[in-house]
């Protein structure tokens, strides 16, 4: 009895000495952490925990060892792994061991984290980064992967990340959708199995989903409850996120770009660096982790992230292809005054043998239709400037008609198989940026343009088709599965260029509404155009989801005809403001077509968004009321010293008896401050049910224990509530 009673003393303490000399590493944020375990014994690497931040060093110790923080093929096979390498002599097994870690502040202040770890057979190496951003709970992952034999191998997998999670349950929110029609959300719990969220798509990787999700642990969170982590691939390409619980209820999440037909051969002592995964987890609810997320881009990411956004009208719904000097002109002459701040011209501008008098001709040749435009772009530049706005062009410089100059001098510029037909979507081609000729091009074409018509503030950048017939005449047939990746390296090495010379310009990224939508264009890009779709009531759950990740200021939302044209739908033109308010105003309808009541309503709603439109960019936003779930629905943003605040409310069915009553609970006010309220764009001479608290002043804490109460009863009935500290 005595002997074994020593045997367990002993085996514990055996236990607890090699624990002792397991090496902990934290990375962590003002409240989440994560805890990576080097083991002791193999020098393998486990990632411990991923939560709440610990306060306690001694705690760690009581922590399981984990999942492998970057799991490899080959070794122990049971689950999806992170890295897959087949190395020279064919063997396709790979275990890695740590070497080092260094913890510093990087340039940015994030706390910057880099854990070395190594095969020692075959000395591949793999450095996994983690930057965490403390104030904004964010940590961006990504990581490289190192080649260390004397001969070429084939990375078939190479996650940004794998994350471990052991919350027992978990739901997953998706955001998929189609063009005009994009970023449904929908939640599913996620069961034993895989669930696999990518696109293969290529140019237009996010026509269905953008690289997006959110994850709920434990518990479904909502808004303000719950255990929940928002995370994004910044890659302008192909993505995959792959979802695995176990027999356990771990969960895997490894996140990088779609491995499908994207085999690569890494040379010797070559570096292969992953796209960045973004991540931030929040213990109260939904609301709290889309503010992180703003919070960080607007100072970390999103490219002037700190600066305004200009209003705009855009002539696209206007004209479409159908316009001249003269039309322009007035369009321009009736922006200004609107009180729009720029005026943007779409499509149809350019082609001189080959038209672009419709979508089937032009593309890629970047020249001056002298018919529709005998003066030329300079012209347009110097009308928008003599009416006091700016001027802002459309670009689509990643593509080709074959009905052009560009592909009759370049027909092996383009993305297709050979020995096939060519596949047109849009009657287009894209010009394959692997190429470093290309990219040459599409660089000279938004540098020559921007060069040769100075004064021009804005680009909206488009890129109307995705990836069929995946080949490139330029990569070598035993690198045709580097297309993908070389692609979007190409695309990023034009953008960079073109921020280099051209850094004030704003750009606007689009893809035949939000076919590309992730963090990494960000960096180059002002704002996005999320949807083709402008009909205010579909842009209500478009701007929801979207805002979920990204941050209003670059979401531009654009007012524009009754009956709308993509869904026939018609709205009162304040409901269409009140949308558009909600997000980066703009306009895309033919003020011509406009009665002078319109027109002087616009100029004074335009007039209004001036005076709040600060908050909305660069405000906290709380989601009050979701469409998905409420006949009402409500946002609101407030200042960051909680001076200001506005609300927006819309009734999305009509109410017959009693009219729709309910309450929106304000929130993140200052409870001890008191507030004013002020309804915005009213129509004029028309009686709001607003009226009894029109003018009023109530407490923060009122405001958000009570709530704003007043009736609404019309579909498409909207409000805008300004809220001003006294
Ligand atoms: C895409 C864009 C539109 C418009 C057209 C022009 O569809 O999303 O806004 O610019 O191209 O062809």
């Amino acid at each position: 009895m005595k002997i074994k009673r020593l045997a367990i003393l002993f085996c514990l303490l055996a236990t607890a000495s090699a624990i002792m000399a397991d090496e902990f590493i934290r990375i962590n944020t003002n409240n989440i952490e994560m805890i990576l375990r080097v083991k002791s014994d193999n020098g393998r690497v486990f990632q411990s925990y991923l939560g709440k931040r610990l306060k306690f060093e001694s705690d760690l110790l009581h922590l399981p060892q984990g999942g492998e923080v970057y799991l490899t093929h080959g070794m122990e096979d049971y689950f999806e792994p992170a890295i897959d390498v087949r190395h020279a002599d064919g063997n396709a097994s790979t275990l890695l061991t740590y070497v080092e870690h260094k913890q510093e502040t990087a340039a940015d202040g994030s706390q910057h984290t880099v854990i070395t770890l190594q095969d020692k057979v075959y000395g591949t190496q793999v450095r996994l980064h983690f930057f965490a951003y403390a104030d904004e709970d964010v940590i961006k992952t990504h990581t490289e992967i190192v080649n260390g034999e004397k001969k070429p191998v084939m990375l078939e997998k190479y996650a940004s990340s794998m994350l471990h999670l052991t919350g027992g349950k978990y739901w997953l929110t998706e955001f998929s959708g189609n063009w005009a029609d994009e970023g449904h959300m929908s939640t599913a719990p996620l069961n034993f199995g895989k669930k696999v969220l990518d696109t293969k798509l290529g140019t237009r990787a996010n026509l269905f989903t953008p690289p997006m999700f959110i994850l709920s642990v434990g518990e479904q969170a909502t808004e303000d409850h719950g255990q929940v982590m928002l995370g994004q691939l910044g890659w302008t390409g192909n993505f995959r996120f792959t979802f695995e619980v176990d027999e356990s209820d771990n969960l895997r999440l490894i996140s990088g770009i779609n491995p499908y037909f994207s085999s690569y051969e890494l040379g010797a002592k070559e570096t292969f660096t992953t796209p960045e995964f973004f991540f931030t987890m929040s213990y109260e609810g939904l609301s709290r982790a889309s503010r992180n997320l703003h919070n960080w881009a607007r100072k970390y990411q999103l490219k002037d992230g700190q600066k305004g956004r200009l209003t705009l009208l855009n002539n696209w719904e206007a004209t479409y292809f159908d316009f001249n000097e003269g039309i322009l002109s007035t369009i321009i002459k009736d922006a200004s005054e609107m009180g729009f701040e720029l005026f943007l011209l779409d499509d149809g501008w350019f082609g001189e043998k080959y038209p672009r008098n419709n979508d089937d001709a032009g593309l890629g040749d970047w020249m001056v239709n002298s018919k529709k435009l005998p003066n030329g772009i300079g012209y347009l530049v110097e009308e928008a400037t003599r009416n006091g706005i700016k001027f802002g062009i459309w670009l689509e410089p990643e593509m080709v008609n074959p009905r052009s100059e560009l592909y009759e001098k370049h027909p092996d510029w383009v993305i297709t198989q050979p020995n096939r037909e060519i596949d047109l979507s849009r009657n287009q081609l894209i010009l394959d940026l692997c190429n470093p000729k290309v990219q040459d091009y599409v660089f000279s074409v938004v540098d020559n343009t921007l060069k040769e018509n100075p004064g021009i503030a804005y680009v909206k950048w488009d890129c109307n088709r995705f990836v069929t017939n995946s080949g490139s005449y330029y990569l070598s047939a035993d690198k045709q599965s580097h297309l993908w990746i070389e692609y979007v390296r190409g695309l990023y090495r034009v953008f960079e260029r073109v921020r280099a010379n051209h850094p004030e310009v704003s750009i606007m990224l689009c893809s035949g509404g939000g076919g590309r939508i992730d963090y990494a264009s960000l960096r180059y890009f002002d704002e996005f155009w999320i949807s083709d779709n402008t009909d205010a009531f579909n842009r209500i759950f478009i701007q929801w989801g979207t805002t979920h990740f990204f941050p209003a200021m670059a979401l531009a939302s654009h007012v524009s005809a009754s009956p709308c044209h993509q869904t026939g739908r018609v709205t009162p033109l304040k409901f269409r403001f009140d949308v558009a308010m909600s997000a980066k105003l703009g306009m895309d309808l033919q003020p011509m077509n406009m009665t002078e009541e319109e027109k002087s309503f616009s100029k004074k709603a335009i007039e209004e968004y001036y005076t709040f439109r600060e908050i909305v960019q660069h405000g906290d936003l709380y989601r009050l009321l979701s469409p998905y779930t409420n006949p009402r629905t409500a946002m609101m943003y407030v200042s960051e010293d909680k001076q200001d605040a506005v609300v927006f409310t819309y009734l999305l069915e009509k109410v017959i008896n009693g009219g729709n009553n309910q309450v929106l609970y304000l929130k993140g006010l200052d409870p001890n401050k008191t507030y004013r309220l002020n309804e915005l764009n009213k129509e004029p001479n028309k009686w709001t049910w607003f009226y009894e608290l029109e003018g009023k002043s109530y407490t923060g804490e009122y405001l958000m224990k009570y709530g704003l109460r007043f009736p609404m009863y019309n579909q498409f009935e909207s409000k805008i509530i300004r809220l001003t500290a006294e």
